[in-house]
């Protein structure tokens, strides 16, 4: 278990991703937390082709508006056979917007899950200078 945790993208509320309440639709939220973990997920196991398998329960506690920047911070890795588990949490105007656990499936070409090969893989610069947020 690694306790650091990241920054590891941003992304900047616009216009078109809002929803009919006025803040971020949670849709587009859930899109680009999907993409930071796949990215957290890819660098840190240094496998190319990691799936989705599960997020565990989500809850929006702050809402996200027009020209707010959501960062996403990773970390509290847990390595498994096939699988890498961490958290994924949201901040904004220092805030947390959410937080969840992701886990994701290292798979072959056919589509299989296939071991992911922690010992022959050097760490990143992500694992190996976590900035402690
Ligand atoms: C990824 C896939 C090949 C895995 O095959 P599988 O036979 O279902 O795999 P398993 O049930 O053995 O689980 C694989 C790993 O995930 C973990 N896992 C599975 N379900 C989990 C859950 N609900 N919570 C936490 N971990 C879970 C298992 O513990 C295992 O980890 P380990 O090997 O590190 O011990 C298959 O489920 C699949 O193709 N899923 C679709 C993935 C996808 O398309 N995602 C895109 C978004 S829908």
């Amino acid at each position: 278990m690694d306790n650091k945790t990241v920054k590891v993208a941003s992304r900047l509320c616009m216009t078109k991703d809002l929803g009919v309440s006025g803040n971020l639709f949670g849709g587009n939220l859930m899109a680009w937390l999907d993409e930071v973990a796949a990215i957290f997920a890819i660098q840190i196991t240094g496998e190319d082709n990691m799936v989705t398998m599960h997020y565990s329960a989500m809850t929006f506690k702050h809402p996200v508006k027009e020209r707010d920047i959501v960062d996403f911070y990773c970390g509290r890795i847990r390595r498994g056979s096939t699988s890498i588990t961490f958290e994924i949490m949201g901040q904004c105007c220092g805030k947390t917007v959410f937080c969840a656990d992701a886990v994701f499936v290292a798979i072959d070409r056919d589509g299989k899950k296939k071991k992911i090969e922690w010992d022959s893989k050097p760490l990143t610069n992500r694992e190996e200078n976590g900035n402690g947020q």
